[in-house]
């Protein structure tokens, strides 16, 4: 069976993702710090392994790692500090983003990628986004991180395509998710959702998709965004 391994799969995009996967016959780890939400998947989907661990926590991964066989990574957690102008953004919020979005995703991706080069296959993906392709104001550090994320996926194709390794970078734009959850209240966040946006399913099945290609087919990058102008219903 094809184990994927996906963290952030306690919400979101990353949920779906677990779900759709699992569906799909992979024996999926799901990882995420909620152990509320890793039972609520648990329950939903039996066949998923819950991994409750901070990405930050690298000793936790090692360990968590030490034991299993990875044919696709989902580097997909991540977050999104307030939103605001750079100049008033505090230290603490630049720290916090830089380690979960960017170096998180970049030392999980070097514990597992020896396996995959050994066997000579492997499919990682990253959870990228539109910010890191395209200027926007008051993001400027969430965006530096998607941007670096590109960056590397792309370097990282460069090493590991000669292995068989593929790599994919999800662009993604607008997904109705708990991102804002924290930084925007209810009703900044339903104006935010009030045309019909992506939704994590669209994400997840887009990514079944990719993954179902054969090994000489390597999506390097797919970008997902809304369609515009929409109704409230989503229809035009
Ligand atoms: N929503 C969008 O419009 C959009 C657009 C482009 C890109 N993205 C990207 O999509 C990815 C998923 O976000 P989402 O939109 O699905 O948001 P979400 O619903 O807030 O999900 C974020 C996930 O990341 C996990 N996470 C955050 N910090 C973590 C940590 N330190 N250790 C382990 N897990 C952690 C959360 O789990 P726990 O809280 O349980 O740890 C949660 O499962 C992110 O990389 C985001 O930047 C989103």
């Amino acid at each position: 069976m094809t184990t994927a391994f996906i963290t952030g799969a306690t919400s979101g995009i990353g949920r779906a993702m677990a779900i759709a996967l699992s569906d799909a016959g992979y024996n999926v780890y799901a990882v995420g710090r909620s152990q509320a939400a890793l039972r609520e998947l648990q329950a939903e989907r039996p066949g998923i392994v819950p991994i409750a661990v901070d990405v930050t926590d690298r000793e936790a991964l090692e360990s968590v790692l030490a034991d299993i066989t990875i044919d696709v990574l989902i580097n997909n957690a991540g977050i999104m500090p307030p939103l605001g102008n750079f100049a008033d953004m505090k230290i603490a919020d630049i720290d916090a983003t830089l380690e979960v979005n960017l170096s998180a995703a970049i030392l999980l991706t070097r514990l597992v990628v020896p396996q995959m080069r050994e066997r000579q296959s492997g499919h990682i993906l990253f959870t990228g986004s539109v910010a890191g392709h395209a200027a926007f104001s008051n993001i400027a550090v969430y965006a530096a991180t998607k941007a670096a994320i590109s960056g590397f996926a792309g370097a990282l194709r460069a090493d590991l395509s000669p292995s068989g390794v593929r790599v994919t970078e999800i662009v993604a734009g607008r997904v109705e998710t708990q991102l804002y959850q924290d930084i925007l209240d209810a009703k900044a966040r339903a104006a935010m959702y009030a045309s019909k946006v992506v939704q994590p399913d669209d994400v997840a099945r887009m990514v079944v998709a990719v993954l179902a290609l054969p090994a000489w087919a390597d999506v390097t990058r797919f970008d997902i965004m809304p369609t515009w102008p929409t109704s409230p219903s989503g229809t035009k």
